[in-house]
This record gives C-alpha cells, structure tokens and sequence, in this order.
C-alpha cells in the first residue's frame, strides 16, 4: 500500500492505531499508572492531572483593551497564573486527545510512549471576513476548502535518530491534536503515551478551545478534512 497522507506526502494517510472498544487493549500497568499518578479523564480524551501552578500572578496578556475593570470577576481574569504543568497520558482505550487550542504557549516533553501530532498553524491565516448578520464562527461557501493553514505532523517518541521528538513546543493559537502509536513501528501494543505539558501563563479553560468541524472548512483542503475529521471532538 503505498497511499500517502493528504498532510504529509512523507507518511501514509494518518488513522488511529488503536480500538477504543477493545478493552483488554488497557495494561494492568497502564491502569496503575492512572492510579497511582492520580489522573483523571480530560475533555480532549487521554487523562491527565494537574502537577504545578504556580502562585506567582502575572498580568493577563490576552485581555481585550478596556476589558476586566471594575467587578471582582474581572479582577480575577486581570491576573493569570504565570505557568501550570500537566501529565498528559493517551492509552489504547482512550488514545486520541481532539483537535483545539490554547491562548497559551505550551512546552511539552516526552516520557514514554509513542504518538503522533497534527498541528494547524490556523493563527498564521487572515481570519476570514464576516458579513454583517453572520454569527463570526460561520465560514461562507467560498471560504470553504481553500487549505490556506499550514499543517504539520511530527512523531514524538524515543528514537532520535529518526527523527521523533523529546520536547515540542505549540505556540498559542494553533490547532493541536495527537494519537497514540504502538511502541513498536509496525506493532499493536502500547504502554501509553505519558508526557508533561507546561503553559505560560497558566491554563484557564477560558483560553481553551475546540476545533470545530465547520472551522476546519475554513484551514484546509477537502481532501485534508477527510483525513482529519476523526481527530475532531465528537
Ligand atoms: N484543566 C483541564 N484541562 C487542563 C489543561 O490542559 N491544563 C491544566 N493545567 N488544567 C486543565
């Protein structure tokens, strides 16, 4: 089979690896590791807890000018934490953490596992124009399907040599999504994907959100949505 990916000519077209039905797909070891790192189901899929927040207030660089005076509220968004840090874990049973963004920049590092990330630098593209009358999440017929957003696709994993990842930094505003792999090339087993994430400033899910279906029209070409849609929140 030598059909190649719509994203990358490189890779063969991107699919998940794993069957979320299958339970016997989820270790003992795995299911220990949850446990005893204390981690819970995150919105995006895979489980993570929440290691650091730093006391530390910085002020919010993405207040809207003229915003956050005045009541308590605001007082509290006029600040954020000045960094967080996260496990972040994917595992056979839930091996795909959907497509979104955060305001923030985040650092992440490997610790075990194998897993792939599509990035779209969405924050590069012009926002398109939105007529008076249209809500700003609608995309108009010909601003369909155009693939103006770069996308990028990298493995994180252990072998350097081949040019899988150790660290990997996102910079706020851009789409993100990432699957488990087998820790083998060509193999069907994983002991999960375990990395840590830090964001500055701090996490809030206010800076936090997912792609939508109708947004993605707007990023990329058909062909590409095809090849993606399975990655976006259901
Ligand atoms: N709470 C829910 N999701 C997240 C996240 O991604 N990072 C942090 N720090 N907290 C969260």
């Amino acid at each position: 089979d030598t059909a190649t990916s719509s994203i990358d000519a490189s890779v063969p077209p991107l699919k998940p690896s794993f069957d979320p039905t299958n339970p016997q797909a989820e270790s003992s070891r795995l299911k220990q590791v949850i446990e005893h790192l204390g981690l819970q189901p995150h919105i995006e899929g895979g489980y993570f807890v929440e290691t650091d927040r730093d006391t530390l207030r910085v002020p919010n660089p993405f207040l809207e000018q003229g915003t956050a005076q005045g009541s308590n509220d605001d007082a509290e968004k006029a600040t954020r934490s000045a960094s967080t840090t996260i496990h972040y874990l994917l595992t056979p049973i839930s091996s795909l953490g959907a497509f979104h963004r955060n305001r923030g920049r985040t650092v992440h590092t490997l610790h075990q596992g194998r897993g792939r990330y599509v990035i779209i630098h969405a924050d590069e593209v012009a926002a398109p124009s939105c007529p008076k009358g249209y809500d700003s999440d609608d995309v108009l017929e010909e601003q369909r399907w155009q693939g103006k957003a770069k996308i990028e696709t990298f493995i994180v994993g252990q072998d350097v040599l081949k040019g899988e990842k150790l660290q990997w930094i996102v910079d706020g505003g851009k789409y993100k999504t990432s699957f488990l792999l087998p820790d083998e090339e060509g193999g069907d087993a994983s002991e999960g994907l375990l990395i840590s994430e830090t964001v500055v400033p701090g996490f809030e899910y206010e800076d936090h959100d997912f792609m939508k279906a109708e947004r993605m029209t707007a990023l990329v070409t058909k062909e590409q949505a095809e090849e993606m849609w399975w990655m976006l929140r259901k």
